[in-house]
């Protein structure tokens, strides 16, 4: 075969990305990485100055995809060095830990970070993202639960995994998602898909189901003010109803959040005459 026809298939199947891991120090990003490309775990805790910088090759269907890995350290201290290296990112892996709250917490000032360092190159549509809610080997200590953390990264077109680096549980499942949309991605002009077409629910939805999780008493959580009639609280209900009920309601949560109403309403509809 011509060699020029032969260099330009191979370049046509060959690509090349750059991916960053983000999340609060500690939370197990490079562990995550390590687990992925050295299929092995280091319990004691290295700290990442800066930055650590890795290549991997990786197959996806007929493409060889290398991929780039900068894995940023999480520590405020490290601002500095972290800033330079969000630019041309196709792919994000926003990594928390189940038993941390605040480094849950923390993904949406992660998020802001970013957009705010890559400026007007911000084209958040043009990159994947994963989110690993990780160790989640260490069950007794969990906090954040499944349908939380799904609904805050489904909520956004974000990938959702549960990981433990520890045991290798979801690591390259998450990996090849992760992968296999960028791969997607790229081959579809630098799009990824809105969430509302590749999700199945919507914002009102899922806004909801977060409100009502932080509600803080019954009336909080149908939206209605202490001392409101049963009318009222029967039409809140009603309304939260035909937006959560598990038959209409794909949204992570919904179920939880549904049956939280009913006993919401119950509870204050014995308390009004
Ligand atoms: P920075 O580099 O400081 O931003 O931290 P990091 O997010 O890279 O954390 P790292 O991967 O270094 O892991 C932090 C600590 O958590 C280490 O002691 C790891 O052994 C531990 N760790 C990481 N992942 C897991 C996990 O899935 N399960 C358990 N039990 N421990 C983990
Ligand atoms: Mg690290």
């Amino acid at each position: 075969m011509d060699t020029n026809v032969q260099k330009r298939r191979e370049s046509k199947k060959s690509l090349r990305v750059k991916v960053i891991s983000l999340g609060n120090a500690e939370v197990g990003k490079s562990c995550i990485i390590k687990r992925y490309c050295e299929k092995r775990f280091v319990p004691k805790y290295l700290a990442t100055i800066g930055i650590d910088y890795g290549v991997t090759k990786v197959q996806v269907r007929d493409r060889e995809i290398k991929v780039n890995i900068f894995d940023m350290a999480g520590h405020p201290f490290f601002y500095e060095v972290r800033n330079e290296f969000y630019k041309d990112s196709q792919g994000v892996i926003l990594v928390y830990d189940v038993g941390l709250r605040e480094s849950f917490d923390a993904l949406d000032s992660w998020l802001t970070e970013m957009k705010q360092e890559m400026g007007s190159q911000a084209n958040m549509e043009s990159i994947i993202f994963v989110v690993c809610a990780n160790k989640v080997d260490l069950t007794k200590r969990r906090v954040v639960d499944e349908s939380e953390g799904r609904l805050w990264a489904e909520s956004r077109g974000f990938h959702y995994f549960e990981t433990s680096a520890q045991s290798g549980e979801g690591i390259s499942e998450m990996f090849q998602a992760f992968f296999s949309s960028i791969t997607d991605m790229c081959e579809n002009g630098g799009k990824r898909p809105t969430p509302e077409v590749s999700i199945g629910f919507t914002k009102e939805q899922a806004d909801t189901i977060r409100r009502i999780r932080n509600s803080k008493d019954s009336w909080d959580m149908l939206g209605v003010k202490p001392g409101a009639t049963r009318e009222e609280v029967n039409k809140a209900y009603r309304k939260l109803a035909v937006l959560l009920h598990p038959d209409k309601c794909v949204a992570p949560g919904s179920e939880d959040a549904f049956k939280a109403v009913v006993n919401a309403r119950t509870s204050l509809l014995k308390n009004i005459k």
